[in-house]
């Protein structure tokens, strides 16, 4: 039930990360709102300090807020590159673009909120 329900979230996300992706030609949003709504993707796992996602085994979610930006941007690179590998942070990585990961670098490795 529990493993059901957390699977339907990320079906969710992947769902909601391709809407952002086929937006990707949009102008009109400024950065800061497109990036707000870019990062709303990572709240649900990041922004729970103590989080665990039990699917498909318990991770524990690392707290990325207050990162430096080099290292976020450096550890989505390698999401995306299939250097590191945890499928569903790869999977997340792949939906974003160098312009979104600078963003999202940037915001969080700001100390985000
Ligand atoms: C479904 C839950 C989930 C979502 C959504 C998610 N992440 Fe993650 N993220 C994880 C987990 C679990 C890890 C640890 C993976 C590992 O062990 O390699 C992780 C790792 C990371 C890391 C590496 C942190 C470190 O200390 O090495 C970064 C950076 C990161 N995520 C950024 C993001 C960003 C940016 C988003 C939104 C675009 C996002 N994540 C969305 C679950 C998630």
């Amino acid at each position: 039930m529990t493993k059901s329900l957390i699977f339907a979230v990320l079906i969710a996300t992947a769902a909601f990360a391709q809407a952002q992706t086929s937006d990707k030609g949009g102008t009109g949003a400024s950065a800061r709102t497109r990036t707000g709504g870019t990062a709303a993707m990572c709240i649900g796992c990041h922004e729970i300090s103590g989080y665990r996602v039990a699917y498909p085994h318990v991770y524990h979610v690392p707290k990325i807020v207050g990162q430096s930006p080099k290292y976020i941007e450096a550890a989505l690179k390698a999401y995306q590159s299939g250097e590191r590998k945890h499928p569903t942070m790869r999977a997340i990585a792949q939906a974003l673009s160098d312009k979104e990961i600078t963003e999202l670098a940037a915001y969080y490795g700001g100390g985000a909120k």
